[in-house]
């Protein structure tokens, strides 16, 4: 049994099948899994899905690293979970994404998915209160296992649970799409956690507001007892359930400076920057690295570039666009079809502005870390620029790791802003024109006001690295409430 358990769509292992029957395992990084290495993994299970072939042949095999349970879902179930509400629904929502003439759509085909997305979060629950010693701490991450808090919580009342939501929350205003139904469900989900947590008091305050706003109309809920800081309460009162109190807490989580220092400082990132130094060929560099998510608003960030060579032709020929785009999620159409566009909308620049010496923007669709820590340290200018964003690292990474500092173009949209907001160049992630004034900035700017800016950005983005993140969730968790 253990004492503090983890729950994440993905988990930090991932096992693949090749041809001759053999497995093999790769373990992943990320935030959460530095995070937990803080404490004792004797006492700790991370409980993930089994996302392909060779998860679920682990799983079959009775391959496990230690610390680690694999939930085999039904694959059917487990695809409508997955694609079809957490990443077609949720995270459209979360992030406003909805081109809405045509979506949401909540018909009986949305009904059928919802139900997977039921029956996957209860297998988590079942796991988990199946794994937990009496009083366990559990930690529940993101969207993707909204309606395990609420579902854990019946199933073991001792237990001390949190969860915490990595992207943005829908506001009240847009989360009214959502048949009242849906919206209960998952507002019950989430308050069966003792605490919620979110990158930022923007999100936090959000889900408070969309809380309200069913305690509205239902006459469920009980209110808010707004404390000091650093936390608000929700106080609830459920028919079936009984009355209960919920923290909502912010924590911004950071990067561990040293630890991405030392990554991008190996022998491989210095050969891979020597390479892309000879590319860039001296010129100036605009950095940009993301999954390719439509909230990250790639498109009009190279529309900006193209305004920017447009307007400042004096830049032409001497800035290279360094993209990093890699794939996200392709079993979906919508995601396939907006990587094409990014590597389309980039060959069209490189066709209209390209010379025989100078190829304008250098795109990668390929998931290389080692060419991204390469792309930070050669950055004279990051472009950050999401729709909206939970928090977005790569907006912190760059400027810890950059060799000669960045100036940082930065979204309101992303949660990074309210913390780095007034080291970086502000832009509305619409605002193309805007957008492309203000690489024309990043690019002329002083190099001491550069290395200055530079440094408060690192001091900031490293403020709360993920060890402490995790264990600030854990103290918060463990601690009597009142
Ligand atoms: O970036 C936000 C986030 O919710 C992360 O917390 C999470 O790891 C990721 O998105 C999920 O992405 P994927 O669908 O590739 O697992």
């Amino acid at each position: 049994m253990a004492s503090v358990l983890v729950a994440s769509n993905r988990g930090p292992v991932s096992y693949t099948l090749g041809d001759d029957g053999t497995l093999s395992s790769r373990r992943g990084g990320g935030g959460l899994v530095s995070g937990l290495s803080a404490v004792d993994s004797q006492d700790s299970l991370w409980v993930c899905a089994a996302l392909g072939d060779g998860d679920r042949e682990a799983v079959r095999r009775g391959v496990a690293e230690p610390g680690v349970r694999m939930l085999d879902i039904d694959p059917e179930v487990y695809h409508d979970a997955y694609n079809g509400i957490a990443n077609s629904m949720l995270w459209f929502l979360h992030h406003h994404l909805y081109d809405v003439p045509r979506e949401p759509v909540f018909d009986a085909a949305f009904r059928r998915r919802w139900a997977s997305y039921r029956a996957y979060n209860r297998a988590f629950a079942e796991a988990l209160a199946a794994e937990a010693a009496e009083g366990a701490a559990v930690l529940v991450q993101d969207y993707h296992l909204a309606l395990v808090p609420g579902m854990l919580r019946e199933l073991r009342p001792d237990l001390r649970i949190g969860h915490f939501t990595h992207t943005p929350w829908v506001s009240p205003e847009y989360l009214r799409m959502v048949p009242d139904d849906i919206v209960e469900e998952l507002l019950w989900g989430m308050l069966g956690a003792d605490e919620l947590g979110f990158h930022t008091w923007g999100w936090a305050s959000f889900f408070i507001g969309c809380f309200q706003q069913r305690e509205d109309s239902t006459g469920h809920a009980q209110g808010l007892w707004p404390s000091g800081d650093p936390w608000y309460g929700v106080e609830w009162r459920r028919h079936d359930t009984g009355k209960g109190r919920t923290r909502v807490r912010v924590y911004a989580l950071g990067v561990d400076g040293d630890e991405l220092r030392a990554l991008a400082h190996r022998p491989q990132v210095d050969e891979r920057l020597a390479r892309l130094r000879e590319e860039v060929g001296g010129r100036k560099t605009i950095v940009r690295v993301d999954r390719t998510e439509l909230s990250k608003n790639i498109l009009r960030g190279l529309m900006a570039y193209r305004e920017l060579l447009t307007e400042h032709p004096e830049w032409r020929g001497e800035v290279v666009h360094l993209a990093s785009a890699y794939p996200s999620r392709q079993d979906l159409e919508s995601y396939r079809a907006y990587t094409a566009s990014v590597v389309a909308l980039a060959e069209e620049i490189n066709a209209e502005f390209g010379t025989d010496d100078w190829q304008p923007v250098l795109v990668s669709v390929e998931d290389d870390f080692t060419r991204s820590l390469a792309a930070y340290r050669l950055a004279d200018v990051a472009l950050v620029n999401p729709v909206r964003d939970g928090m977005n690292l790569v907006a912190k990474e760059i400027p810890v790791v950059s060799d000669a500092g960045c100036a940082l173009v930065l979204s309101t949209g992303a949660g990074a802003h309210r913390e780095l907001g007034k080291d970086a160049l502000t832009v509305d992630p619409f605002d193309v024109s805007a957008t492309a004034e203000a690489l024309h900035t990043a690019l002329t700017m002083p190099a001491g006001e550069r290395a200055e800016r530079t440094a408060r950005l690192a001091e900031a983005a490293t403020a709360l690295p993920p060890q402490r993140w995790f264990l600030d969730q854990l103290d918060a968790l463990r601690a009597p409430s009142d």
